[in-house]
């Protein structure tokens, strides 16, 4: 049965006329019939062209972490664009903005841009310039962006592609990707200690940076072991490798602190987008003084015609501004608890072995394993098709998590008590329509 209703068939036909595959970003095409088409949002909720409604836990790939259009963040942005938004100097809302990032943060400079794979790009150039070294480490299963460096053994490679754990071989995500640029990149497993430790004693001298996303926020939420991020930072120290914290998924989510404050571990650079603007398009680079002053006009580029214009500058600073004000993420972290919880218990009472984990706030859930994922490689042994049937039979009952396991739930301040209690009957049912 088609996700779409007849005006949302129409209008699909239509984007597929001018767009290819009617989809903005490959990620958002489910195919033909059940790719939606989606009139609005608000708080918690969306509503396709059919007026369907649904409970939101994609939130645009989990940047709405407010809910969808947030009176206080949309008065700002209003008041800011009525200013003009572009003007090639620095504006008060840039500053604002950066500020705020600065006191949630702990960082010491912070440099603005409007997408994840902008600010991953630039944070690899940075490291570069400031060790003159080429090369750099990224665990598998983890996503920087579509920056060519980085789409090697992502979360959609298999394991023939990414080599023997010992030995693992950087696979390419995607055609088009230059084939001298392999050279530079070391796929590592997740979690593997050894793997790190083994790697950097032996090429220390031609890595720039390690790069790992502290949460696996493209691999379901999968959590670091007691101590890996402490042995990344030991590693880096040791060995004067830039290490980046990608939080363009964690930051301002899993803690105001992001994962620095969550897991007490300091990286030299942090990568911030996604909820930094509750869904407008910003994000920043920030770090260390001595790295990020690595920037040098004239000698070492960042640069971007609408890199901190005024809408997104405005909507970051509000955004924080709720958050410093509010308790939102208590309020997310009690409801992620919930969930995680109640979806624990259907599983166990419908005989589905599973790990529910993650932070609260963006979670997991992983069929047909009996202990907890470290890496792509336990990933690929789940059962990914029961839970695609099961999150289809949720989104046909009003509950939108991604139908694909990989995406964490992302949770947003606006869902209430009866949303997450919607959610939990529904998933009971979901769970028993997809076993049959
Ligand atoms: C961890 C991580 N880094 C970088 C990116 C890229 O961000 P953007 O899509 O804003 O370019 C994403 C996007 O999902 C991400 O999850």
């Amino acid at each position: 049965m088609s996700m779409q209703g007849p005006e949302t068939r129409r209008a699909f036909r239509r984007a597929k006329a001018v767009i290819p595959h009617g989809v903005n970003s490959n990620f958002r095409y489910w195919g033909d019939d059940d790719t939606l088409v989606i009139a609005r949002g608000q708080g918690a909720y969306i509503w396709d062209l059919d007026g369907r409604r649904y409970i939101d836990y994609r939130l645009g790939f989990g940047p709405v972490i407010l809910g969808h259009a947030h009176p206080q963040v949309d008065a700002r942005v209003h008041e800011a664009m009525r200013g003009g938004v572009t003007f090639a100097w620095t504006t008060p809302w840039e500053i604002e903005a950066a500020e705020r990032i600065v006191r949630f943060t702990g960082v010491d400079k912070v440099r603005l841009t409007n997408t994840g794979t902008e600010a991953t790009f630039h944070a690899l150039r940075i490291a570069r310039a400031y060790t003159n070294r080429e090369k750099f480490i990224k665990f598998e299963g983890q996503y920087h962006g579509q920056v060519d460096y980085f789409m090697f053994s992502n979360a959609s490679s298999n394991r023939r592609m990414i080599g023997s754990r010992r030995s693992p071989i950087p696979a390419a995500a995607t055609s088009g990707i230059p084939k001298a640029v392999q050279q530079y990149i070391i796929t590592l497993p997740f979690n593997d200690f050894e793997a790190v430790e083994r790697t950097v004693k032996a090429r220390w001298g031609d890595i720039a940076a390690i790069i790992v996303e502290p949460v696996l926020g493209n691999l379901a939420g999968i959590m670091p072991k007691p101590g890996f991020l402490e042995h990344l930072r030991r590693l880096a120290d040791e060995y004067g490798i830039v290490l980046i914290f990608d939080e363009v998924k964690t930051g301002f989510r899993i803690a105001k602190g992001g994962a620095q404050e969550y897991f007490g571990v300091r990286a030299d650079l942090v990568t911030y987008a996604k909820s930094l603007g509750n869904g407008y398009p910003v994000a920043a680079i920030a770090g260390r003084e001595e790295v990020m002053m690595t920037i040098q006009p004239g000698a070492m580029a960042h640069g971007g015609t609408y890199s901190g214009n005024a809408v997104a500058a405005a909507a970051a600073a509000a955004t924080l501004q709720v958050l410093e004000e509010d308790d939102a993420l208590a309020t997310i972290e009690r409801h992620g608890r919930a969930l995680m919880d109640g979806i624990r218990t259907i599983l166990a009472e419908e005989g589905i072995p599973a790990w529910v984990g993650g932070p609260p706030s963006m979670f997991g859930v992983v069929l047909g394993v009996d202990e907890e994922p470290r890496d792509l490689r336990d990933y690929l042994k789940a059962d990914a098709d029961l839970y695609e049937e099961i999150g289809m039979e949720l989104i046909r009952r009003g509950v939108m998590p991604d139908a694909d396991g990989r995406e964490p739930w992302f949770l947003c301040a606006a869902l209430s008590d009866e949303d997450v209690a919607y959610t939990l009957e529904a998933f009971r049912e979901a769970v028993r329509a997809a076993k049959g």
